[in-house]
C-alpha cells in the first residue's frame, strides 16, 4: 500500500520521535498550501494568474502575480493552527506575527513564496521553498532578531516543485524523501526514500552570461570544466540552468550536479543574488542531508548567522567532490 505523506508523518513521529505533533501540524498545512498553489499554478491563463502585479518586493523586483498569490496563500493556511509565532517571507518587508486572535505556537516559518518567477508565464517549472525554526528559549513578543539563527539551527526544511509533476521534497534532519502529489486521492505519496546525491558528476549548473562578471575561482571551475576530455578534469561536462533554483536542486537531488549562484560584479556590495534565510539554507540542509554539501565558497553555508532577514548569499551546492573543488579554489587562489 502507499504511503501517504499523513501517514509518514505519524509513523516518523513513532518510531524516530523527530516529529512533534506541532510540527507535523505545521508540515500537513504547509503541503495543504502548496497543493493549493499548485492548482493555481496549473489553471495559469485560464485562472488569470500569469503576468505582473504593479508592486515591487524589498529587493526591488516587479512582483508577479503569483508571487502575491502564493504568499497569501501560506499565510492564510499557516496563521490560525497554533503551531507558529511568526512567519517570513521573500515576499513581505517584515516579519508577520500570528494575530493575537489565534493561539501562538514555537515555530518560526520562513519561505520563498514562489521561486522562479521568471519561469512562471512560460510554463517552466518553478516552486515553493520553505524553512522552519524554534521560537528562542524565554521570547514571548517574537521580533525579527528572533529569526537570525543560522540554517543548522533548522528543525524541518523543503521544498514543493510544480512541473509536470508535483513533488514535494522534506527533510526534518534524517535524511530526504519525496512525495508526488497524486491528483485523483489529493494527496501527496511518498515516491522517493532516503535521496543520496552522487559525490561525483558531469553537470553544472549556472547563469552562464553572468561569466564576465564573476570571480577567478569560479572563471577558472567552470573553464576547466568546459575544456571537457582534453582539459585538466579528463572528462566533458553537460550544462543545465533553469533558472528556478527549485528545479535546478531538484535536478541535483535527483541525479547528481553541481548548482551555482556566485558573489559578481555586478552589485559589488551584495554577498550574491540568493536569499540566505529562504533559499540558501533550506536547500543546503536537503542537499547536506543527501550527502552533498553547499559553501558560500569559502565557509559551510549552514554555519552562516544571518545579520538580517533578507539577507544576501553567494551559494555552491550539490555533489560533494564538486563543491569541495570550487570551495578550493577560493580558499587557496
Ligand atoms: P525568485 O523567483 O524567488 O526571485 O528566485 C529566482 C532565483 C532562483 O530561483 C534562480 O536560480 C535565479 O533567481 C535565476 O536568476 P537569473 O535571472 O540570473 O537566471
Ligand atoms: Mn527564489
Ligand atoms: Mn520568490
Amino acid at each position: 500500500m502507499s504511503t501517504s505523506l499523513s501517514r509518514y508523518l505519524v509513523e516518523q513521529q513513532r518510531a524516530k520521535g523527530k516529529i512533534p505533533p506541532e510540527l507535523r501540524l505545521l508540515l500537513e498545512v504547509v503541503a495543504r498550501a502548496c497543493k493549493s498553489i499548485s492548482h493555481s499554478v496549473n489553471k495559469g491563463a485560464l485562472g488569470g494568474v500569469l503576468g505582473s502585479a504593479s508592486t515591487e518586493n524589498i529587493q526591488g523586483e516587479v512582483q508577479k502575480k503569483l508571487d502575491i498569490i502564493a504568499n497569501e496563500v501560506l499565510i492564510d493556511a499557516n496563521e490560525w493552527g497554533g503551531h507558529l509565532a511568526a512567519m517570513a517571507s521573500e515576499e513581505m518587508d517584515s516579519i508577520y506575527l500570528v494575530p493575537n486572535r489565534y493561539p501562538k505556537g514555537e515555530y518560526l516559518l520562513l519561505f520563498d513564496p514562489l521561486d522562479g518567477s521568471s519561469n512562471i508565464d512560460v510554463n517552466v517549472s518553478i516552486g515553493t521553498i520553505f524553512s522552519v525554526l524554534k521560537k528562542p528559549d524565554g521570547v514571548e513578543d517574537v521580533s525579527e532578531k528572533d529569526f537570525l539563527q543560522s540554517g543548522s539551527q533548522q528543525v524541518t526544511a523543503g521544498y514543493c516543485v510544480y512541473g509536470p509533476q508535483t513533488t514535494l521534497v522534506l527533510t526534518v534532519g534524517n535524511g530526504v524523501d519525496m512525495f508526488t502529489l497524486d491528483r485523483e486521492q489529493g494527496s501527496f505519496v511518498l515516491t522517493h526514500e532516503g535521496i543520496q546525491i552522487p559525490a561525483d558528476t558531469k553537470e553544472f549548473a549556472i547563469n552562464m552570461s553572468n561569466m564576465r562578471h564573476w570571480d577567478d575561482p569560479v572563471k577558472k571551475y567552470i573553464d576547466e570544466c568546459l575544456q571537457g576530455k582534453e582539459g585538466p578534469r579528463g572528462k566533458d561536462f553537460n550544462m543545465r540552468w533553469i533558472a528556478s533554483m527549485v528545479a535546478d536542486v531538484h535536478r541535483i537531488l535527483t541525479r547528481g550536479g553541481v548548482f551555482m549562484y556566485p558573489w559578481d560584479k555586478r552589485e559589488p556590495s551584495k554577498p550574491g543574488k540568493l536569499r540566505l534565510m529562504y533559499e540558501a539554507n533550506p536547500m543546503s540542509w536537503l542537499v547536506e542531508q543527501a550527502g552533498g554539501a553547499a559553501t558560500n565558497g569559502k565557509q559551510r553555508i549552514l554555519d552562516i548567522v544571518p545579520t538580517q532577514l533578507h539577507e544576501r548569499v553567494s551559494v555552491i551546492l550539490g555533489s560533494n567532490n564538486e563543491v569541495e573543488r570550487v570551495t578550493g579554489y577560493h580558499l587557496k587562489p
